[in-house]
């Protein structure tokens, strides 16, 4: 591994050096997802052994839980480059041969969100995957003929919110698919922790506990909440860090005990006020709080399923009695 390898760790290079410091390196050093990690060290391995490039990779969840790291984390254990860039970013056919054409034999080229690529991008993606070549047209006109291009075995990891939003032949053509899970309470705990030893901060056992037990499942989440912790007991020259100012600090950020946000409850809210809890369209549910129907089923709605604080019906979205529960109001059944 050469120094530039071990330097080509950063998501983007514009990505802020803290930030970037924040994110394991290594398979072992990334918590949680264990399942996952098992599976992939061995695949690893076996490509490793085998000198070839890893099979393809695409990796789905919910934001936040850590995808693009894990990206970095498997280039880091193959010990190859990483090229990261997302699929909205890649507009025409020539901006994919560009990235194609900087990959070196056993290469990483990471696409984020590579559910929203552009279709005749994607299309060019199906031989490069398969067969490792493109066939670009070059030339207008009269002129214009197909050049065939060979590439350097690589491998693609994808990352997306949701597989089902992936078209069939794409999503066939990964090798490897791995889902992503909200993290556990405990898990979450160990993140805040490491993230506390980075920021060189005294934060107590239970204050970490308390912090990860409202940050919805999510280390992104977890971390920025430690951030503002972090604020609130600089301003109030804490030594170190208790569950009282944890608390605190969650009570002004209007995080309450399940991690709720404010548009989570303004949601909720909305729902029962407005019907009775539902059943309510996704459509519906965006006009009336402001937000895209993407950003609720890929943000805001997983969650409040997991714990069970919404449920889908077919003919909509409903508020479940522990959903009314949560914000005291009490739950009337419907004729
Ligand atoms: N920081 C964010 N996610 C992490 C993870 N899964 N393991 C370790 N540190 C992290």
């Amino acid at each position: 591994m050469t120094d530039e390898r071990l330097m080509a760790t950063g998501a983007s290079p514009e990505e802020d050096p803290i930030e970037r410091s924040l994110r394991p390196q290594l398979l072992a050093d990334y918590i949680g997802q264990t399942t996952v990690k098992q599976q992939l060290s061995v695949y690893i391995q076996a490509a490793k052994k085998r000198e070839e490039a890893l099979d393809h990779v695409l990796l789905y969840g919910p934001p936040g839980l850590g995808k693009t790291t894990l990206a970095l984390v498997i280039a880091n254990e193959l010990a190859v480059h990483i090229r990261t860039t997302s699929g909205p970013a890649i507009e025409k056919p020539g901006d994919l041969v560009a990235l194609l054409n900087e990959l070196q034999p056993g290469d990483v080229l990471f696409i984020d969100e590579i559910h929203r690529l552009p279709k005749i991008v994607e299309e060019m993606l199906y031989s490069a995957m398969e067969d490792f070549y493109i066939d670009i047209v070059v030339g207008q006109g009269p002129t214009a003929h197909p050049v065939h291009f060979p590439l350097p075995p690589f491998t693609l990891v994808g990352a997306t919110t949701r597989a089902g939003m992936l078209s069939a032949p794409l999503r066939d053509r990964f090798g490897i698919t791995e889902h992503m899970a909200y993290y556990t309470a405990d898990e979450l705990t160990a993140i805040v922790q490491r993230t506390a030893g980075i920021f060189d901060m005294r934060l107590q056992p239970e204050s970490a506990l308390a912090l990860a037990r409202r940050s919805r499942g999510t280390p992104r989440i977890a971390n920025r909440l430690l951030k503002r912790v972090r604020d609130f007991a600089e301003v109030a020259s804490a030594e170190s860090i208790s569950v009282a100012l944890v608390d605190h600090a969650l009570n002004q950020l209007q995080v309450d005990a399940k991690g709720l946000d404010q548009i989570d409850r303004k949601l909720l809210l909305m729902m029962i006020r407005d019907y009775d809890g539902g059943p309510v369209g996704l459509a519906t549910i965006a006009a009336n709080i402001g937000e895209e129907t993407a950003t609720i089923e890929e943000m805001y709605e997983p969650y409040l399923l997991q714990i069970g604080f919404l449920k889908r019906t077919p003919r909509g979205r409903m508020v479940t009695p522990a959903g009314f529960a949560h914000l005291d109001i009490p739950y009337l059944t419907k004729k």
